[in-house]
């Protein structure tokens, strides 16, 4: 039987790799210091996954965790978007690995691509099964080793990423919590300002393409800068309208962590105090689609969300792309 209804999380978790990479560490790898790299991007340190270790090994953790504490077993899990511009593998999907590790042998399984909005991108999708009551619980991961894309001898992006998976399992929760807004969108025309040439068809991972550099991040960080300061806050608003509600509501905003300065930004646009904003880039650096699963876990196991509190996720990223929503806690 089909049954509608409003989408809330209902659990979350997240996992780092163990090996911490400080700002002291790369200063012995490019010309840079810790005193650069924490005025301009509020970074510290970040964690990088050993060789062996894969994105869909770090999802599995994160995946159990929020199974965990939304008191599920895996065979009730309807579906797993897993959120990754770094897959294990073309195919099989990752989410297909993590759903044979954590045995959710009920669950349709897939890969959502939309780079550090993917996790956004995500949570609205899952929102969408849930509230047309085609899925009852929808498990989605951000997960990413971008690490093993990052070029050590460009100063200008080695010191800005690091790895992590962050993971939340929506599911049902009562009328008028839940995903009340939501925004999504993208602009193709920006997608020259950060790609990895070298990833997919177009040009294939030879020697030669390794020697260009062409299989690591490339960045115009100003355009990209510009760009993020415009459509973080934006996309925050743009759901919090949808959802009938203005900047004055928010509780907690939960924004893609790519830049202390581009959260300060999005934090003014929405006059919010830094208080109401949680931050955990100096940690982590910026881990793309898993920066924020990882900030929604940190902050919900520190009890920074409360029942009835509207949550703010807000994120933006390669594409270009960028999406909000909008939620009552449950
Ligand atoms: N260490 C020391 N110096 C560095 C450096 C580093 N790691 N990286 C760049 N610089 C230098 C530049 O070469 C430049 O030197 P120059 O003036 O002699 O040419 C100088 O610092 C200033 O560079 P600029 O690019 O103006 O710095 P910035 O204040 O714009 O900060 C970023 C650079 C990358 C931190 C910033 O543009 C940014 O955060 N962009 C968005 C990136 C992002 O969010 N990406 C992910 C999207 S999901």
């Amino acid at each position: 039987m089909i049954v509608k209804a409003n989408a809330g999380v209902l659990g979350t978790g997240h996992y780092v790799p163990e090996r911490v990479v400080t700002n002291a560490d790369l200063e012995k790898m490019v010309d840079t210091s810790d005193e650069w790299i924490q005025e301009r991007t509020g970074i510290r340190e970040r964690h990088f996954a050993p060789d062996g270790v894969n994105t869909s090994d770090m999802c599995t953790i994160a995946a159990k965790q929020a199974l965990d504490m939304a008191g599920l077993s895996p065979e009730e899990l309807d579906m797993i978007i897993v959120c990754t511009l770094t897959p294990d593998m073309t195919i099989p999907s990752t989410a297909c690995i993590v759903q044979k590790n954590i045995g959710a042998k009920n669950a349709a399984v897939f890969d959502l691509y939309a780079a550090c909005s993917g996790f956004a991108y995500g949570a609205i999708t899952a929102t969408q099964y849930i509230q047309s009551g085609m899925c009852k619980n929808v498990l989605v991961i951000g997960a990413e080793i971008l690490s093993r894309y990052m070029d050590f001898t460009d100063r200008n992006t080695c010191v800005l990423f690091g790895d992590g998976a962050g993971a939340a399992v929506f599911g049902q929760v009562p009328e008028g919590y839940g995903v009340l807004g939501a925004d999504m969108g993208a602009d193709g025309n920006g997608g020259k300002y950060l790609n990895i040439p070298s990833s997919g068809v177009a040009i294939l991972p030879t020697d030669e393409a390794r020697a260009k550099h062409l299989t690591y991040i490339k960045m115009d960080g100003k355009e990209v800068y510009k760009f993020a300061v415009k459509v973080m806050g934006r996309t925050a608003e743009k759901a919090l309208t949808r959802a009938g509600l203005s900047h004055e509501d928010i509780d907690l905003l939960i924004p893609h962590q790519a830049n202390i300065r581009i959260i300060q930004s999005a934090a003014k646009r929405l006059h919010l105090p830094m208080d109401k904003v949680f931050v955990n880039i100096h940690k982590y650096a910026n881990t793309s689609g898993a920066s924020i699963p990882i900030a929604m876990d940190e902050a919900n196991r520190q009890g920074r969300m409360k029942r009835d509190d509207i949550v703010v996720l807000a994120g933006f990223g390669a594409g270009l792309t960028w999406a909000g929503l909008v939620m009552k806690w449950y």
